[in-house]
């Protein structure tokens, strides 16, 4: 399929690398495409970043047949142009369409079609360390209908977003909160999808963290209560002694990328690693006992972000000195490092764009 690219007539300018927040800037173009039961996906275009129509009646609007993925292109020091583990997030994306009724992508092509987005968008690349242009595929329903089933016709988009770090705190550590009354989401229903829904059913709860001083909120599981998942935009790791500790995958959970990274480093490098089952009482303990030596999560966007400090109910334990923990930090630099091309990326986690 040819790709029909419309030029935007804007000189607009990215903003100090140092004033970027989180996915508030976004460029000048994105890549749509649109999919129909007679044609499949077709009319890929790169076009203006703009509005555009959507009936009111679209069924994501009312049942929310929505999925997205979120990756990273960085600059490196010679100027080249790297994505990290880009394949993943497309795999992991028909993964989620078909866990939500969506017809799948053809990943060659749309992997295609977004690096030659990023290269028309290039000056929206920012350059320093903590800096990067986080991409987001999108898949919506739109048949304007409002019975519920599958939509039958879907449009897919690329938007880019030149951003900084995702937690106002940086790389300071972030206080996270646990959630007694709600739950994210259940075994058998569609936590390990990248779906709307997930992130709509967090908000009561986060917004309640949020009053309380919290950044994110850390999940239960739905069934016990009682064993930890991921944090609202993260995976999340313990250091217990001298092991890693994170959950195994429930089918509730997302197959973080970044995780899978951090697992596959600690390994390498010979450390001890479990996924396995951890309930809160247990890291509560630990910490109780002085065993508890730290705690990071893992993001594209969050990228290694330490935490310092949870609550659960009436209980808060703070983690750590206030500074990132070593174990944070070696794998952020080690992530770091490869995604900015500062090091031989010995994982072939790298795809350079020329
Ligand atoms: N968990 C949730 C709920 C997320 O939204 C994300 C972000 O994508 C992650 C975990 C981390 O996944 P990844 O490392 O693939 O970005
Ligand atoms: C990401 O890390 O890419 C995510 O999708 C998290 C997001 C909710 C900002």
């Amino acid at each position: 399929m040819e790709i029909k690219v419309t030029r935007a007539q804007t000189d607009r300018t990215r903003p100090q690398d140092s004033d970027l927040g989180f996915g508030q800037v976004f460029t000048d173009h994105m890549f749509v495409m649109d999919y129909s039961e007679d044609k499949g996906w077709h009319d890929p275009q790169i076009v203006p970043y703009a509005d555009f129509s959507v009936s009111p009646a679209a069924m994501v609007f009312h049942y929310g047949q929505a999925i997205f993925e979120g990756l990273k292109a960085y600059k490196t020091v010679d100027n080249t142009i790297q994505l990290f583990r880009a394949g993943d997030n497309f795999a992991r994306m028909n993964r989620s369409a078909k866990g939500m009724c969506i017809p799948e992508l053809d990943i060659n092509f749309v992997m295609d079609a977004m690096k030659q987005l990023i290269k028309i968008e290039e000056k929206w690349i920012p350059e320093t360390l903590g800096t990067s242009l986080y991409i987001r595929p999108t898949i919506i329903a739109t048949d304007p209908f409002i019975g519920v089933r599958a939509s039958f016709t879907y449009k897919f988009y690329i938007i880019l977003s030149s951003v900084g770090a995702y937690y106002a705190e940086g790389l300071n550590p972030v206080k996270i909160w646990v959630s007694k009354d709600h739950v994210r989401a259940v075994k058998g229903g569609v936590g390990e999808f990248k779906t709307a829904g997930n992130y709509a059913a967090s908000l009561i709860a986060s917004e309640k963290a949020k009053k309380d001083g919290y950044a994110q909120v850390l999940w239960l599981d739905a069934i016990e209560r009682k064993y930890i998942e991921e944090v609202g935009a993260m995976n999340i790791f313990f250091l217990v002694d001298d092991e890693i500790l994170t959950p195994n995958l429930t089918g509730s959970i997302l197959p973080g990328i970044t995780r899978y990274s951090v697992i596959t480093l600690a390994k390498k490098w010979g450390m001890k690693i479990s996924e396995r089952k951890i309930t809160i009482d247990e890291i509560f303990k630990a910490h109780d006992k002085g065993r508890l030596k730290e705690v990071f999560g893992s993001g594209t966007a969050a990228v290694i972000s330490p935490v310092g400090e949870i609550r659960y109910g009436d209980k808060v334990i703070s983690i750590g000195d206030g500074t990132p923990g070593k174990t944070a930090m070696k794998f952020y630099n080690k992530l770091t490092d490869i995604q900015y091309g500062n090091t031989k990326d010995s994982e072939n986690w790298i795809e350079v764009i020329n």
